[in-house]
């Protein structure tokens, strides 16, 4: 007999997701299930009842018949103390529920004899886990959303303009914390057009900072951020100093601050403060993403949307609920593919399999018995840190690209240095005087090119060539000196018409290569200037 699955209304003022959608409904019963929507279920997210009906999903008039028919039930948000009531024992639910921050839930859901998957608590650094990862799938719609909020509540464009009513700067976006929401939003405002910063304590993000289109901005102060599986860490005080000094610096200057920082199980870090908030420039805004664990500004009111010292500080709590269609459609996919895990068989029926890790990790309550934390994963699903203090090191290397790869060992670098100079004595002893010279400034200039090149970032690379096409064009200087008539003996040794002719075709071509070549990569080099 196959398993129904139950889709009820979020009941949470203002939650406007909803579990699983029609076209995941679809596949749902595809896999064996019968699935039930409590009418009304999708309306806030624009999924009304005829559309689930028309793909096989059955309508309950109440919350009551709902939570009384279903073996499974989706939910978004954690049931509240009305909807536990409803539960049948023996039931699988499965939700957001974050067990270390609700004891009491833990405990009111075990005692309804239940099996209890927490979407937060999945291990996410599975790579195999990452298709049911439904917090990275909300946060990336936070992120996006905050910078929509970001736009409405702020007086200018994002992007800058030249117009023939006047020149408008970017707007300038700050962002605290590039995390999967923080990075969002640095790539939703880049696209805008705005000039984005960002900073994190987690040094090795900032090449992803770097590639959605932002500046990455260091902290002054050598200290490793990450705290292990992906997350931060609460820093040093002389840490959270040097960083209060460069906020306030940033502060000063943006005129849009998106704060998403959190370190797992601990309060939002405090990272702007009133101070800050007052050196900010009149209709300035401030989203703060960390409203729920006590916000990262000081004046963040959480839920709401406040204006001080003439900037607006938008708190809300229900970002991706402002985005309910698309929320609840990335949510109800992640919710697929975990369904898919726990019926491999495709036969309607669930297999809540500790052997799989990330089964495992999920099981909050098992049959009514509590079985969260789980235990420490078996494989190290991050690499391990080579060095642990030298984060902000590591990401200079590899911000140009060159950070990968073994040191060569002194032994191997020592017999490169002998073999090379051996050869170069050969050279001396047997090459004729002048082939030296050539020979030498040669390899100066191979030193002194690698070097060049290597020092330059990659996105750099192409205008790099264009100008370096544009110099190699005055090597025409050579042939100016090369056609030209000798000093002395006007008339004598002058060359013929034909080479003439040439060299002032070749000078013409040359020329459209050595001042198109620089016109061109000013033209790229102003791409990357804001
Ligand atoms: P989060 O929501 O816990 O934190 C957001 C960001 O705030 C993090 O990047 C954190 O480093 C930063 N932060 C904390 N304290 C800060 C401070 N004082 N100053 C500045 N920044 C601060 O993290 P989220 O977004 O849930 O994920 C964190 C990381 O884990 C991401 O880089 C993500 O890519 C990674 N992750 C890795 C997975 C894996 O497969 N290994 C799966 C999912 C996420």
């Amino acid at each position: 007999m196959s398993l129904r699955i139950g889709i009820p209304r979020e009941q949470f003022a203002g939650e406007k997701r909803v579990a699983s959608v029609p076209e995941v409904v679809e596949k749902l019963i595809k896999l064996g299930f019968l699935v039930t929507v409590e009418t009304g279920a999708g309306a806030a997210a624009n999924f009304d009842d005829e559309s689930y009906r028309s793909v096989g999903a059955e309508i309950t008039d109440s919350a009551a018949q709902l939570w009384g028919a279903a073996d499974i039930v989706f939910k978004v948000r954690a049931p509240l103390p009305e909807e536990i009531n409803l539960i049948r024992p023996g039931t699988t639910l499965v939700s957001f529920i974050w067990p270390a921050q609700n004891p009491d839930l833990m405990q009111q859901l075990a005692g309804r004899r239940i099996t209890v998957l927490a979407m937060d608590s999945l291990p996410r650094q599975l790579s195999r886990a990452q298709k049911m990862d439904a917090l990275t799938s909300m946060a990336s719609i936070s992120g996006y959303r905050a910078v929509i909020e970001a736009a409405n509540a702020f007086g200018r464009f994002f992007n800058g303009q030249v117009t023939a009513a006047g020149k408008i700067p970017p707007a300038k976006v700050f962002i605290a914390g590039a995390g999967v929401a923080g990075l969002s939003a640095i790539g939703t405002a880049a696209n805008l057009g705005a000039m984005v910063r960002a900073n994190d304590t987690r040094a090795e993000v900032a090449d992803q900072v770097v590639s959605l289109g932002g500046e990455f901005v260091k902290v002054d102060y050598e200290e490793e951020g990450s705290g292990g599986g992906g997350y931060a860490k609460v820093m040093s005080e002389g840490f959270q100093q040097a960083q209060r000094e460069m906020y306030a610096r940033q502060a000063k200057d943006a005129d849009i601050i998106i704060t998403t920082a959190l370190i797992p199980g601990k309060p939002a870090p405090r990272l702007i403060t009133a101070d800050m908030v007052k050196s900010m420039k009149p209709g300035s805004v401030i989203v703060d993403m960390a409203g729920e664990q006590g916000g990262n500004c000081e004046l963040t009111v959480p839920g709401e949307s406040v204006v001080r010292h003439g900037v607006t500080i938008i708190g809300y709590t229900d970002l991706p609920s402002r985005l309910a269609k698309q929320s609840s459609t990335l949510y109800a996919n992640n919710l697929l593919r975990l369904t898919e895990d726990l019926c491999k068989t495709k036969d309607g029926q669930i297999d809540v399999n500790f052997d799989d890790e990330a089964i495992r990790g999920l099981t909050v309550i098992k049959a009514g018995e509590i079985t969260w934390p789980p235990p420490p994963l078996k494989i190290a699903a991050v690499p391990p840190q080579v060095k642990p203090a030298a984060g902000p090191a590591l990401a200079k290397k590899s911000a140009h690209g060159h950070g990968e790869g073994e040191p060569m060992s002194g032994g191997a670098l020592a017999a490169i240095f002998g073999i090379g100079a051996v050869l170069f004595w050969l050279v001396g002893a047997f090459a004729p005087a002048s082939f030296l010279s050539h020979f030498t400034v040669f390899v100066l200039a191979c030193f002194v090119g690698y070097m060049v090149i290597w020092n330059v970032k990659p996105s750099l690379h192409t205008p790099l060539m264009s100008v370096t096409n544009a110099i190699s064009s005055i090597i025409a200087v050579g042939a100016l000196v090369q056609i030209a008539p000798p000093l002395s003996g006007a008339g004598e040794g002058r060359p013929s018409a034909l080479i003439l002719g040439l060299a002032v075709v070749a000078l013409a071509l040359t020329a459209v290569n050595m001042f198109g070549g620089f016109a061109v990569t000013r033209r790229m080099l102003a791409m990357f200037r804001k």
